[in-house]
């Protein structure tokens, strides 16, 4: 089986049914990860690129081991010592990789719509790994992935997402997904980290977030992004982590059962406390565990051809 479309740029132009086929197939290649020998031959002869133009620890290797993991030839292209640093643009960089017939190329850029402009040019399959403040829907899936494991599915969950939601594509994705799938999403953050019009999205807004933890099944907390703010949104860390910040003394109003996810990275003693970063309901770790096998499944349904 495949998926009816060429590349993956976004939880937006992906339809209910599709997430569930990346889910159902994501579950099976899970295994594959714990066995000895950690590879199948279903991607022999592919050629996978990863193109980043932004930090990355997760994604980049994520998506290499799972490459790796089917059999395809991962390359990754370290944008500090290639050619853009000379001065060739997204479109050449890309028509140059594309002459040399890659199957995918797997791309992070902080200008939003970048991957969408250069699947426009390629022949070969584009997966966005994180565009500016837009787009991450191979977080989300693995997002999706993590607590529909864990609860059993998707529909009624009620996910709450805190934090620097104007910077987050992230929290975008994950408003997209967990929406299509039937959970409602209730996000908050000071109002200088709430765009404009976020509501449109389908997902309610607060700014107070003591108040919201008792109703959240799933508390997704998210990093604040100094990187990509152009003034400063809140006065001090301190008064930041007093108010948004996910701690032991915040986590006694939760559900004694509800599930804390954060993409990483994360920022210890600001976001999230240590204490709850590494307690017994973080799956902090389960996502990055996940996040291969949601990749895996990526690769299979894009480039892939019969499942062994
Ligand atoms: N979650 C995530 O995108 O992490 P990286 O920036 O390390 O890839």
């Amino acid at each position: 089986m495949k998926l009816k479309k060429k590349d993956l740029l976004g939880i937006e132009g992906l339809e209910k049914e599709e997430i569930e086929l990346i889910l159902s197939t994501a579950a099976s290649f899970k295994e594959v990860s714990t066995r000895e020998i950690k590879k199948v031959p279903t991607l022999r002869g592919k050629t996978v690129i990863n193109l980043f133009y932004e930090p990355s620890t997760r994604t980049r290797t994520s998506f290499e081991i799972a490459a790796k993991r089917m059999s395809a030839d991962a390359i990754n292209i370290s944008v500090a010592s290639s050619s853009v640093k000379k001065g060739e643009t997204l479109r050449d960089t890309a028509l140059n990789l594309e002459a040399m017939n890659p199957d995918c190329v797997v791309i992070r850029h902080s200008s939003s719509g970048a991957p969408h402009m250069i699947a426009r040019h390629l022949k070969s399959s584009v997966i966005n790994a994180g565009d500016g403040a837009h787009e991450h829907p191979s977080q989300a899936l693995l997002d999706m992935f993590t607590v529909k494991e864990r609860l059993g599915g998707l529909s009624g969950v009620r996910l709450l997402i805190v934090g620097d939601i104007a910077h987050s594509r992230v929290a975008r994705s994950n408003i997209l997904g967990f929406t299509k799938m039937g959970a409602s999403v209730t996000v908050c953050g000071p109002p200088t980290m709430m765009p404009e019009g976020i509501s449109a999205m389908g997902c309610s807004v607060s700014h107070d977030m003591e108040a919201l933890l008792k109703d959240a099944d799933v508390i997704m907390m998210l990093r604040v992004q100094l990187e990509r703010q152009k003034e400063a949104l809140f006065p001090s860390v301190r008064e930041y982590s007093r108010l948004y910040g996910l701690d032991a003394g915040k986590l006694r109003k939760a559900r004694k059962d509800a599930l804390i996810l954060h993409p990483g990275p994360i920022n210890r003693g600001v976001e999230i406390s240590p204490e709850v970063a590494d307690g017994p309901w973080s799956l902090i770790l389960e996502q990055v565990t996940n996040g291969v096998a949601v990749r895996m499944a990526l690769f299979y349904l894009l480039i892939g051809g019969v499942k062994e």
